[in-house]
């Protein structure tokens, strides 16, 4: 495929200043160029609500699994999230069924308890940075007790973590393959052993006692655990950390929240902060989108951030609306690859939000939050904040 677009949607975006807020980019590429091409990381970007529905809907044509357009996948990427049917369907099965099989009730005392004790301890201090002292420890806790598995030093975790974060930004910034690549093996050793140390609690319990009869390949499955340890940490504690800067950037925000129906405001929360902004499928059937001809081969961006703000979907795009019904975003996906962490996701932000606005109801800024430039993940680094 060639285009000729110009300016590159991709490096406006990539070029974008602290604090790297993509919304006002979104807006002019949905009204002046809604399915263009990027030259920067060759593919097509989409930032409609109504193509990227049709694209995550249409799995025979938009394949997740690259090795449909004739792409080398190397094994240790071959997990839940790359794969298509009839492989994927195996594999999802295994891990949709352990993630019904949790204790939610159970789940909910224990973050309940975790997140009162840890806001506790902040709430003695004058300021805290609430990203990489509250939300970032407190979501690698609740995806470790999940997965059933031991416990991780966030010291390691942590850099380990955003250096596989900014290798999914690689079609932009190059630089960042080679250590994403070495930190997914250095996670791997650790994962790795997870079955065979007969771990017998949460999903790894599950799937442990499941996996001889489930037939999914061995390296599927450690790669898909070590996937969910991934996502369920950095995809919710992003969501965490959004999600609460909006609260407190929104006149009354602690105070709204308190008085709503807490399943809508937290789906609202959801669209508004888009954790996962973008993620990536492959043309395998030519197909026409927003007029334009897609062809078979071609690599398209979904930009899930940009479809939660479309005003052709949504009224009000930019305010934040805990009344929002209905809600249809684009946040945890859609489809064949929708996010599996959703309910623990939800859960988890539900707790905390709720928490801080009933019994911190003045929690506040002290210091600007700080965006990192990543663009698959949006995420913050630092938000000093008090609770008083
Ligand atoms: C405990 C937390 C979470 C876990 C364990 C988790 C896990 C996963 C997994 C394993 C998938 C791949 C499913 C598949 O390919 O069949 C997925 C997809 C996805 N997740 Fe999550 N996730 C979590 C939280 C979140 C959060 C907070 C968000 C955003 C608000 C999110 C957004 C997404 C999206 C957009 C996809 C779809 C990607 C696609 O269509 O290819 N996830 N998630």
């Amino acid at each position: 495929m060639s285009g000729t677009m110009i300016p590159d949607p991709i490096s406006e975006l990539a070029d974008l200043q602290p604090p790297h807020d993509p919304y006002a980019l979104y807006a002019r590429l949905r009204d002046s160029s809604p399915v263009c091409w990027s030259d920067r990381i060759g593919s097509w970007v989409l930032t409609r609500y109504e193509d990227c529905l049709a694209v995550l809907r249409d799995p025979a044509s938009f394949a997740s699994d690259w090795r449909r357009i004739g792409e080398n996948t190397p094994e240790p990427l071959l997990s839940i999230q790359s794969l298509d049917p009839p492989e994927h369907t195996g594999i999802r099965r295994l891990l949709v069924d352990a993630v019904r099989a949790i204790d939610y009730s159970g789940l909910a005392k224990a973050v309940t308890a975790e997140v009162g004790r840890r806001l506790a301890n902040l709430s003695r201090r004058e300021s805290f940075d609430y990203v990489t002292e509250f939300a970032a420890p407190l979501a690698l806790k609740t995806i470790t007790t999940v997965l059933g598995c031991p416990p991780i030093d966030p010291d390691w975790f942590f850099p380990l973590s955003q250096r596989i974060v900014d290798g999914m930004d690689a079609g932009i910034w190059p630089e960042t393959d080679e250590p994403a690549v070495s930190a997914r093996a250095e996670l791997a050793d650790v994962t790795g052993t997870w079955l065979s140390r007969r771990c017998s609690e949460g999903l790894i319990g599950y799937v442990t006692a499941a996996a001889a009869t489930s037939g999914v390949a061995r390296p599927v499955l450690l790669n898909s655990l070590r996937a969910v340890l991934h996502a369920g940490f950095e995809s919710a504690g992003r969501l965490l950390g959004i999600g609460f800067a909006a609260l407190l950037a929104e006149p009354d925000g602690m105070a709204k929240l308190a008085t709503s129906a807490p399943g809508l405001a937290m789906e609202e929360i959801v669209r508004f902060a888009a954790p996962v902004q973008a993620d990536g499928r492959a043309c395998v059937a030519q197909r026409r989108l927003g007029g334009q001809l897609i062809a078979a081969g071609d690599p398209v961006t979904i930009m899930f951030g940009a479809a939660n703000r479309d005003p052709a979907r949504f009224a009000a795009p930019d305010v934040l609306d805990f009344t929002r019904r209905p809600n249809p975003h684009l946040g945890f996906g859609r489809g064949a690859h929708s996010c599996l962490g959703q309910p623990l996701a939800i859960l988890q932000a539900r707790i905390v939000f709720t928490t801080i606005a009933v019994e911190y109801p003045r929690a506040r800024t002290v210091r600007e939050p700080v965006y990192r430039r990543n663009l698959t993940l949006r995420g913050i680094s630092s938000h000093e904040a008090s609770l008083h």
